[in-house]
């Protein structure tokens, strides 16, 4: 059995969203919380199964983790040499981020363990980390053509190296520094693009010594973290969903609730606006040490615009939202730079183009993009190729669409978004679950 949703044509959305924490922000607070001194508490962890792997992960490593209400955590951290060899194999789901830094920072152990993951997850390269942790001493097998499972071996002694990424991929720099914190010496990693910094910001939360800008974080060994609280904010790519619905569907006027707005993130704001979107930000804060504000979304007719190739690490993950804003402007967008869509937990532009050019729209794909030529479009049928962004992003499509769709393979959409469904007929979307 699986899940589907039948969703659309929409009416005006109104009223306020709460979307949940985020989900970069909530791995990497458990990570830190369970190798500091102390009792660290999550607040506004997000209750989606990638960040409940990774909690359930460092059990298996010997954290305790308490659960006093949902969203909440309350991590018992073992110190930086406390986590014990686990049992069974590390279970890591549908979830990059968990299976990418866990190999970093499992790497400089003194045991053995195996990350594993679902049918997605086992398709989605792993070169890019286990190279760079090679190079500072990490054993790590991987399956034929650098897929997963990773089987790390322990007792191997690390050294830091000076590392320059050639993917844009926050991911593989955290890979890379977490493996810094157990290696000798120096650890520094260099990006052309720069990518977003929780882990450098977090490490500086539980205070480890690091230096880092835009491009640069620098960090070295030997030094131990302190347990502290973290406030997670909501999180941006959540709220990406309906910031486009509310953009495309006439009379919409939605506000959501203190979004983080971590500049590494917010590439989707400028595009938009570019286009003609009006999103107003209110009451802006601080929420964990980044900015966050209300965002107020009124209806606003767009117009097609190339993407900033500036912008593209900045909004990575709000591309199959961009598709949707572009279907529904006036004229052509174009997209190029963003070959990396195609190893996310889909091949996300081909998942994109195949699905709106079945709806009528015409898209071209390239290698790393896509001319995507706005327009009315009609109902049909979607497979999702199970990846929670491309679901979400369809649902959000559906609202300003002449027809109904229905949306295959969507019980992902938990990865990242529990009470999705819930939350967006509260304001307005047409959707239901069924299961087929
Ligand atoms: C993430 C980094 C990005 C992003 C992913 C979360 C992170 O991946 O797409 O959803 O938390 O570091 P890459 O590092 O592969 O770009």
């Amino acid at each position: 059995m699986s899940a589907e949703w039948i969703a659309g044509p929409g009416a005006p959305l109104r009223g306020e969203l709460d979307v949940p924490g985020d989900k970069s922000v909530s791995h990497r607070a458990i990570m830190l919380a369970a190798i500091a001194d102390g009792v660290s508490r999550i607040d506004g962890f997000l209750e989606g199964e990638d960040t409940r792997a990774t909690a359930a992960v460092f059990s298996q490593l010997g954290a305790r983790i308490e659960t006093p209400e949902e969203g909440v955590r309350i991590v018992h951290g073992v110190g930086i040499d406390g986590l014990r060899a686990p049992k069974a194999a590390l279970d890591c789901g549908n979830a990059g981020t968990a299976m990418r830094l866990l190999a970093g920072l499992l790497s400089g152990q003194d045991f053995d363990c195996e990350l594993v993951g679902d049918a997605s997850l086992s398709k989605r390269p792993m070169r890019r980390v286990t190279e760079p942790l090679a190079r500072m001493g990490a054993r790590i097998d991987t399956a034929d053509g650098g897929l997963p499972p990773l089987r790390i071996r322990g007792g191997s002694a690390l050294r830091g190296i000076d590392y320059t990424s050639e993917v844009a991929s926050a991911q593989v720099k955290s890979a890379v520094l977490l493996a810094g914190l157990r290696a000798e010496g120096e650890t520094v990693v260099r990006e052309a693009q720069p990518t977003r910094d929780y882990t450098e910001r977090m490490l500086a939360a539980f205070g480890w010594p690091i230096e880092f800008a835009p491009g640069l974080a620098r960090l070295s060994g030997g030094h131990r973290l302190r347990a502290t609280d973290v406030a997670v904010p909501a999180d941006f790519s959540s709220a990406a969903f309906f910031i486009v619905a509310a953009t495309v569907v006439p009379g919409s006027d939605l506000t959501l609730k203190r979004v983080g707005l971590n500049p590494r993130r917010t590439g989707l704001l400028h595009v938009l606006r570019a286009m003609g979107a009006d999103i107003a930000e209110i009451g802006r804060g601080e929420c964990g040490g980044d900015p966050v504000a209300d965002l107020r979304v009124r209806h606003a007719p767009l117009r097609g615009i190339d993407v900033p190739l500036i912008h593209v690490s900045d909004m990575i993950d709000e591309f199959p939202a961009l598709f949707v804003a572009a279907a529904c402007a006036e004229g052509t967008t174009r997209v190029r730079g963003a070959a990396e869509l195609r190893v996310k937990e889909s091949d996300r532009l081909a998942a994109m183009a195949s699905g709106l050019t079945g709806l009528g729209v015409r898209v071209q794909e390239f290698a790393d993009g896509a001319d995507i030529q706005g327009g009315p479009f009609g109902g049909g049928r979607i497979d999702s190729h199970g990846d929670h962004r491309v679901a979400m992003s369809f649902a959000a499509a559906a609202q300003a669409g002449k027809g109904e769709l229905r949306i295959a393979d969507v019980a992902n959409v938990s990865t990242s978004f529990p009470g999705f469904v819930e939350k967006a007929i509260a304001v307005g979307f047409r959707i239901a679950a069924i299961s087929a």
